[in-house]
C-alpha cells in the first residue's frame, strides 16, 4: 500500500490549480440515467470515487466515454441493461445510492444496496425513502437492498425533509423532473453541488425553480434530452488548499477559487488571522502573522461552516495561538483524526462530539493513519507544518478525494513524496 513522506517546514509560494468538485460529479453522473441522449461533463475530477461510479453505471448498461485524461466524461443510458446497484460497488462509495431517483423516475424500478456504515457515521437512508414514498414510490427493504417500484411512474408531491440531507435532496430533484405533476422539497438541502446539479437538469430539459434555497420546486416533464455542463469547483478541495500557506507560510493562489463557495470557511479563516484576496485568477491565501488565531468552530448545512473541512480547521488549530472548540454537528463520529495529530504532539481532547484544541507551539512528525477522506488529508496538512518528517500511511482514502495531491503541493515548494511500499 501507498504512503505519503511529508517533511515540513518549508513556506509554499505559487498556484494551486483547484478541480471539478468531486460531490457534484457523483450526482451529475447519475442524471444521465433519466435521458437516453447523452450528457457531457467537462472539467471532471480524476478521482477513484468517479472511477467507481463508472463502474456502477457501467454496470447498469450505461456507456461512460473518458476524454482529455478523464477532464471530460461523455455518458449514455440508451441501452440499459439492469436496474440493480450492486453491494459490492455500493458498500464501498455511499453515493452510489444516488442512482435511485434517477431509476425509478424513468424506468419506474430500482434495486440498490443499503450502503452500510462508513467510518465518520451510520449514514441511514431514512430520508430518500420517506420522500420517494410520498411520491408514490413502494419501496421495501429485503436483505440489505432497497427494492423500489413506481407503478405508472413518480407522482409530483409536497417533500418536506426532516434534516436538509444533500443526498436525499438529489435524489428527489432528479426523481421530480420526470414525475407527474409538481413537486417541492421543503427544507432542501442548499450546497453548491444541488445548485450545480439543477443548473445540469435544467440545460437537459428540466423545469426547476429554487435550487440554493430551502425551498425547490419541479414542475416534471416527460423526456429529458442531451446537454452539455461544466462539473463546478470543488469547495472542499479549493479550502483544504486554502489552509496550507497557514500550515507552512508562504502565500499561494488558488485558481478557479470563488469566494461564494467558501463564504463561512473563509469568516473562520479571517478571524483566525488569515488574509484572502481575490484574484483575477482565483483566491490567493497568507498568514497574517508567524501564528494563527484560535477560533471556534460548529459545522452546519451549507451556507454554515462545511463538516468536510472540519478536520483541515482542526489540524491548523492544533498549532494557532489559544484554545479552540469544535463542534460536529452532521456526522456522529468525524473526530478520528484526532488521534492521530495527538500522535504528533497535538493537545487535542473529544467529548462526544465536541473537540477542544489546545494550540502548541509546534506539532512533531511522525507515522500517521489514514482513516476517511478529510481525515487523512488533515495529517498531509499537519505534515507541511511540522518538525521532521511525517509518514501517512491508507492514502486509499486520499485518493478518492484529492487528485495528484503530492503534484500540486509540490509545485508549490512543499517537500512531499509518494511512496509505494
Ligand atoms: C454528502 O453526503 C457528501 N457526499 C459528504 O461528503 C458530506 O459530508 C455530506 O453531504 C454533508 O455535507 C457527497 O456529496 C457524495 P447527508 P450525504 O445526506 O449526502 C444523516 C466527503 O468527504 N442522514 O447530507 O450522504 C447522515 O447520516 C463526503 O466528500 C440520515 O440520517 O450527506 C448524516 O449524519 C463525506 N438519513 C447527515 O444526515 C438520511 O436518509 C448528513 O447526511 C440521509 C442522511
Amino acid at each position: 500500500m501507498d504512503s505519503i513522506v511529508v517533511t515540513g517546514g518549508t513556506p509554499l509560494k505559487g498556484q494551486i490549480a483547484i478541480a471539478g468538485a468531486k460531490n457534484a460529479a457523483l450526482t451529475l453522473m447519475p442524471a444521465t440515467l433519466l435521458s437516453e441522449e447523452p450528457l457531457t461533463l467537462t472539467n471532471a475530477p480524476r478521482l477513484s470515487d468517479i472511477a467507481t461510479m463508472t463502474a456502477l453505471l457501467q454496470s447498469l448498461g450505461v456507456e461512460v466515454t473518458s476524454m482529455q485524461d478523464g477532464k471530460v466524461q461523455v455518458l449514455s443510458s440508451h441501452a440499459m441493461t439492469s436496474t440493480t446497484a450492486d453491494y459490492e460497488i455500493v458498500r464501498k462509495m455511499r453515493a452510489s445510492n444516488l442512482v435511485l431517483g434517477p431509476l425509478l423516475a424513468r424506468h419506474h424500478q430500482a434495486v440498490v444496496s443499503l450502503p452500510g456504515g462508513c467510518a465518520i457515521g451510520a449514514r441511514p437512508m431514512d430520508i430518500h425513502v420517506t420522500a420517494l414514498e410520498a411520491m408514490g414510490a413502494e419501496i421495501e427493504l429485503k436483505d440489505g437492498y432497497l427494492h423500489a417500484t413506481a407503478k405508472g411512474g413518480l407522482k409530483g408531491a409536497k417533500v418536506p425533509l426532516r434534516f436538509a440531507s444533500v443526498g436525499a435532496t438529489e435524489n428527489v430533484l432528479m426523481a421530480a423532473t420526470l414525475a407527474k405533476g409538481t413537486t417541492v422539497i421543503e427544507n432542501a438541502a442548499r450546497e453548491p453541488e444541488i445548485v450545480d446539479l439543477a443548473h445540469c437538469l435544467r440545460r437537459m430539459g428540466a423545469q426547476i425553480e429554487g435550487e440554493g434555497t430551502s425551498t425547490i420546486t419541479i414542475q416534471g416533464v416527460d423526456r429529458l434530452g442531451a446537454a452539455t455542463h461544466p462539473v463546478v469547483t470543488d469547495r472542499i478541495e479549493l479550502g483544504t488548499y486554502m489552509l496550507a500557506p497557514v500550515f507552512a507560510g508562504g502565500e499561494v493562489e488558488c485558481l478557479g477559487g470563488r469566494l461564494d463557495l467558501v463564504g463561512s470557511f473563509v469568516e473562520k479563516l479571517d478571524a483566525a488571522g488569515v488574509d484572502v484576496t481575490e484574484t483575477a485568477g482565483g483566491l490567493k491565501v497568507k498568514r497574517r502573522s508567524e501564528r494563527a488565531k484560535a477560533v471556534d468552530v460548529t459545522t452546519e448545512v451549507f451556507p454554515g461552516f462545511p463538516t468536510d473541512l472540519q478536520a483541515q480547521m482542526m489540524a491548523m488549530l492544533c498549532t494557532a495561538d489559544g484554545t479552540s472548540v469544535l463542534e460536529e454537528k452532521i456526522f456522529e463520529n468525524r473526530f478520528m483524526h484526532a488521534p492521530e495529530l495527538i500522535r504528533m504532539g497535538a493537545d487535542i481532547e473529544v467529548q462526544g462530539g465536541v473537540a477542544t484544541v489546545t494550540g502548541v507551539k509546534r506539532l512533531k512528525g511522525a507515522p500517521v493513519m489514514a482513516t476517511d477522506l478529510r481525515a487523512s488529508v488533515s495529517l498531509i496538512l499537519a505534515g507541511l507544518a511540522a518538525e521532521g518528517e511525517t509518514t501517512v500511511s491508507r492514502i486509499y482514502h486520499l485518493d478518492r478525494g484529492y487528485e495528484h495531491i503530492e503534484e500540486k503541493l509540490s509545485a508549490v515548494g512543499a517537500k512531499i513524496e509518494r511512496v509505494s511500499s
